[in-house]
Order: structure tokens, then C-alpha cells, then sequence
């Protein structure tokens, strides 16, 4: 397309070229350029003012039908099956091409996550990852949660129709504490050696959840499990403080209060002063100054035993806590969903 008046010419071939490198074609339709020529309409002379609309609609018009014509283009490209073997007698340039790895970056949690695990490590606590499918037995039984027991309902999590040799569905876990028993299995040579049980599990959960900016129906849990001669919840509630304390890199206080876990007896609800407003109150501690933070409590004796630990020697304890939650509280971030959503501009702000 060729333009009689040299500025809305110019603009066109800037415009053309701006095209081929926009990411979200249709933006060029919002061109400060093209919204200039309009402005221009009122300042010239009367005569000229219709042969320079007319020029400047066409111009918007051929816009328009590039980024119509790249949007048909888009549709109509067959969908590359990424794992389709390639095949090796296809010339290199001519093969699909796959995203470069160095246009991604990691994921906020999973940076997050590993730095949870230094401190964790420096703590002198391994790690162990859990599952995305599960059993009856692991996800209750052997957390001491009776046949029906009430209990069971407040973790409504998802099942396949596949089921267990019991013939229990196998579950999309809805804790980390689904760990637990394997966990004091695979560790409990260290009690022998005079050695405790220490162990952390950050994985990911799903959950039957009414979704909002504050519940998920997939998120991340870091599961504790300790145990030894003569722990008691003073070694719980210290060393949840003093990974926080790492964690946000500052003073904070924690409280406890009583509540109910099968697996824990006695259970508690673990708190501490928000690290976001230190406890002036803010959005993220909803103005009270406090964060209910985790759930927490001594190992049941069942537990143990269903380990075959005996609970006469060795005690315990075991906490879970969201990570997603940590992390919302380090950086103000006022939606969980935003780190399943695949929002590139949320993402960029980790990278
Ligand atoms: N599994 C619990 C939940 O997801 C959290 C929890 C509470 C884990 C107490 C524990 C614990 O290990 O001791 O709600």
C-alpha cells in the first residue's frame, strides 16, 4: 500500500516493521503513532482534512487485516506433538523447534523450595519427596485416622477409579503427611545408632477446594517429622522458630494453640507475628498482627507404632505447613493462584 502524504507514509512503514516484532500483534492497533495522525485531523486545513482521514482509515485498515492474517495463520498451524521422536534424517533447520531453555526460568516455588531445603539442611534434616498418587493406608490409617472417622472428611481430596489390593481408590494425596510411615520406616536405624529421625518432605498436595485467592486445588507442603529419646514440644515449637527466624531473616514471635490432628496428640495450631507488617497489621495478616501459620503437634503413639518405633522409648514430633503460604508472606503476594496460572508477568518478576 502506497500513502500520498509522506507522514502517514512513514508511519506506515514504521508501523509494518513494529509489527513483525511485537509479541501481542493486535497491540499495534494502540500505536501512540497511529492515534497521533488522528489528533493531527483538527489542526490542518479544511481542504486537506478528508484526503487525509481517508489515508490515514486505510492505514488502520491494512493494520488491522496483518494482525487478522496472523491471527488465521496461528489457528491454522498444526499443533507440534512434543514427543514425537524426531526424525534424524530431517535436516537440522527443518526439524520442529522447541522453545530454548534459556527463555524460561524457574519457577517461583521452586526457588523457594530449595532455599527452604538449605536451611533445613543446614538443620541437619534430610529430605524426602512424597507422591502424586497414594494409598488409603498412607493417607489415613497409618496416621491414625479410624475407619470412618469423621476426620477423614476434612481432607476431601481426589480419586481414581483404580483401587488398592484392599480395594480402597488410591488418592491424590492431601497432605505430605501421607510420608510419615514411610519416613519413620526407612529412618528408624538412625534411633538404634542413637541417632534421631529427621526428616522433611516438601511436596505437592491436592485438594477438593472451593478455589480463591487464599485456597488451591494444588499447592505445596513441607512436611517435619523428628524423632528421638526425650523430645518434647519445646523442640518443636524452637525449631520451627528458628527456621521462620531464617527464613524471613528477622526476629519473630510464635504462639501455639490447642486443636486436633489424629496423628499428633497433643496437636496445636502454630502461629507467629507477621513478617510482612511486624504485627502493625496489613492486608496479608488480615490487620490481626498474626499469621496462623501451620499445624503441628507430638507424634501419636499409634504413629510410631504402626513404624514399629516403640513410643515408651522414643518420642516425637511432625508439623506441615504451605509453602505456597511462605512464600505469599515473603513477597506480598495477595492471590495463591497466581503461581498456577502460568502468568508470564507475574513469573517475571522471580526471574
Ligand atoms: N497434614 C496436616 C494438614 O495438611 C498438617 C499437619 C498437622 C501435619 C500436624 C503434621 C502435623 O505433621 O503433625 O492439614
Amino acid at each position: 500500500m502506497t500513502y500520498q502524504n509522506p507522514t502517514v507514509a512513514q508511519t506506515a512503514e514504521l508501523l509494518t516493521q513494529r509489527f513483525q516484532e511485537l509479541e501481542n500483534k493486535a497491540d499495534i492497533l494502540k500505536a501512540v503513532e497511529l492515534k497521533a495522525l488522528y489528533a493531527q485531523i483538527p489542526t490542518l486545513a479544511a481542504e486537506e482534512r478528508a484526503g487525509f482521514g481517508k489515508e490515514i482509515n486505510a492505514l488502520r485498515e491494512e493494520l488491522q487485516s496483518l494482525v487478522d492474517a496472523h491471527q488465521d495463520q496461528a489457528e491454522a498451524l498444526p499443533p507440534i506433538d512434543v514427543t514425537a521422536p524426531f526424525d534424524v534424517n530431517v535436516p537440522a533447520d527443518k526439524r520442529p523447534r522447541l522453545l530454548p531453555s534459556q527463555m524460561g526460568s524457574r519457577h517461583p516455588l521452586m526457588t523457594e523450595r530449595d532455599h527452604i531445603l538449605d536451611i533445613f539442611y543446614r538443620m541437619g534434616f534430610a529430605a524426602e519427596e512424597s507422591r502424586e498418587l497414594d494409598d488409603d493406608y498412607h493417607m489415613f490409617t497409618s496416621l491414625n485416622f479410624p475407619a470412618d472417622h469423621p476426620a477423614r472428611d476434612d481432607y476431601d481430596t481426589f480419586m481414581t477409579l483404580e483401587t488398592d489390593k484392599q480395594g480402597n481408590r488410591l488418592v491424590a494425596p492431601a497432605h505430605t503427611s501421607t510420608m510419615q510411615n514411610r519416613v519413620l520406616q526407612k529412618y528408624k536405624a538412625n534411633l538404634a545408632a542413637g541417632e534421631p529421625i529427621a526428616v522433611v518432605v516438601p511436596d505437592r498436595v491436592f485438594r477438593n477446594e472451593d478455589v480463591d485467592a487464599r485456597h488451591e486445588h494444588t499447592f505445596y507442603q513441607l512436611e517435619g517429622v523428628y524423632v528421638g529419646k526425650g523430645v518434647h514440644a519445646g523442640n518443636l515449637i524452637a525449631t520451627l522458630k528458628t527456621f521462620l527466624q531464617e527464613y524471613y531473616g528477622k526476629e519473630l514471635e510464635v504462639k501455639t494453640q490447642p486443636f486436633y490432628f489424629p496423628f499428633t496428640e497433643p496437636s496445636f495450631e502454630f502461629a507467629l507475628s507477621c513478617p510482612f507488617c511486624d504485627k502493625k497489621g496489613c492486608n496479608i495478616c488480615s490487620q490481626s498482627g498474626w499469621i496462623e501459620l501451620l499445624g503441628c503437634g507430638m507424634i501419636h503413639p499409634n504413629v510410631l507404632r504402626a513404624a514399629d518405633i516403640d513410643p515408651e522409648v522414643y518420642t516425637g514430633f511432625a508439623w506441615g505447613c504451605g509453602i505456597d503460604r511462605l512464600v505469599m508472606m515473603k513477597y506480598g503476594i495477595e492471590d495463591v493462584r497466581h503461581f498456577e496460572s502460568g502468568k508470564l508477568d507475574f513469573l517475571r518478576q522471580f526471574a
